[in-house]
């Protein structure tokens, strides 16, 4: 089926910044909707955010992006069979003409690439993840759910950026989703009993009143108690440090703590953290620049945790090929705008699948009501999603539509659960 028309817009993300939404319409009046989100805590090596720069909006807007999508990327899809997608991405990229998508936006690329997928999916007359499954057997993703938001979803009241829980006894997508929602209304209530409720962060999260990092954790094994199920069964935590927010060069930076770390010290501190907490999963535990870090954490707990690799592997295949000859991570994070196109954000999947690595499919902070996320993991099979907290519509979309993937006719073949976990 051809491409008739590619219409662009800006409309608002979660954070009420402006962001690219593209409409791919084909000559039989089927079309596809994608959106661009937004990271806060971005890896140096993702493709390139275009943004207006100047007074209006702080410099966020994206009148450029569209300009480019509207004179450069229209013209050029027009007429092409809306199937071919790595044609399509291919040709993206070359317009582009940069390693980093700098010209055209990162923005405006995945923005259409999305909206090509979809307008296909749409032309086939098949929900999005079935279209990309292919007729293989898949399962649906085992849940990440942020429960404390921090680092930088939280004005860096506290260091970590993340702690999430897993359902690692659920039976199914809903049930983990029933299993979290205990928790997460179960630490709002520890917090607000202390004194300590003060709103949510970006990603839905409670706000982190917390006075050291370490007290977060024992807010969440104590959550997850109090909801009435057993830590470390029922119910695990995963971390995402997000360390190159506050280290590089080996320095890490504890604000919170008041203390300063170097690699050793920083990999000793979160080996203790999982000897003492029930934590199955670690992203970014060392900055994006400390491969030997990060070579070394996996050594010491890569057996028993999985090791995620967010801000260092930016969902490229050849990062990734790399960080598995090396040893490092056994788990990549994959953002599709991170990487710019469809095509990409695939490659860096079956790269992370073919070195034995986990993957997780992973929303930004700054989202929409946009539920592609949920679909691609589903129908690549990644095995893991993670889309933020429990709490707001742009988070609580994306739990939904799991829901409706898993309870509908021709549902796919089952739940990932915790076998998913590296
Ligand atoms: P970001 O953070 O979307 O703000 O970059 C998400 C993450 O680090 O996983
Ligand atoms: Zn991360």
């Amino acid at each position: 089926m051809k491409i008739k028309q590619v219409l662009s817009r800006r409309i608002w993300d979660s954070r009420g910044r402006p962001t690219v939404e593209v409409e791919v319409v084909n000559e039989d009046g089927t079309s596809g909707l994608g959106i661009a989100p937004a990271g806060a805590s971005m890896g140096t090596r993702e493709a390139v955010e275009l943004r207006d720069g100047g007074a209006r909006f702080k410099g966020l807007d994206v009148q450029n992006a569209l300009r480019g999508i509207a004179t450069e990327i229209a013209p050029a899809l027009a007429g092409r069979d809306v199937a071919h997608q790595a044609d399509i991405d291919a040709a993206l990229m070359a317009l582009d003409g940069t390693p980093t998508k700098s010209r055209l936006g990162g923005n405006a690329l995945i923005a259409t690439s999305l909206a090509v997928l979809h307008a296909a999916a749409a032309h086939a007359r098949l929900p999005l993840w079935q279209y990309l499954a292919q007729g293989r057997p898949v399962r649906l993703p085992l849940p990440q759910i942020q429960i404390f938001g921090g680092g930088a979803h939280a004005g860096r009241r506290v260091d970590v950026q993340d702690f999430m829980v897993i359902a690692t006894g659920a039976t199914s997508f809903s049930h983990a989703l029933e299993m979290t929602a205990e928790v997460y209304r179960a630490a709002g209530e520890l917090m607000a009993s202390r004194g300590q409720l003060a709103g949510v962060a970006d990603e839905g999260g409670w706000w982190p009143s917390f006075a050291r990092n370490e007290e977060a954790l024992d807010a969440l094994v104590a959550s997850i108690e109090k909801a009435g199920f057993v830590p470390g069964q029922d119910m695990a935590i995963a971390l995402d440090i997000a360390a190159s927010e506050f280290g590089h060069g080996g320095r890490y930076r504890l604000a919170l703590e008041g203390e300063e770390l170097d690699t050793d010290a920083l990999c000793e501190r979160l080996v203790r953290w999982t000897e003492k907490y029930p934590i199955v999963s670690i992203e970014d535990p060392l900055a994006e620049d400390d491969e030997a870090g990060l070579v070394a954490f996996t050594r010491a707990v890569g057996g028993r945790v999985q090791v995620v690799g967010d801000d260092y592997l930016v969902t490229n295949a050849d990062s990734v090929r790399a960080a598995a000859t090396v040893g490092a991570c056994n788990c990549a994070l994959i953002k599709p705008n991170q990487a710019g196109t469809v095509t990409e954000t695939l490659a860096a999947l079956e790269a992370a699948k073919a070195a034995g690595y986990a993957t997780i499919v992973s929303a930004r902070s700054g989202e929409t009501e946009d539920v592609a996320i949920v679909h691609l993991a589903t129908g690549w099979n990644a095995g893991q999603l993670k889309v933020g907290s429990f709490a707001r519509s742009e988070r609580m979309a994306k739990w939904n539509e799991g829901i409706r993937i898993e309870s509908r006719a021709g549902a796919p073949s089952g739940f990932a659960g915790r076998a998913a976990l590296a």
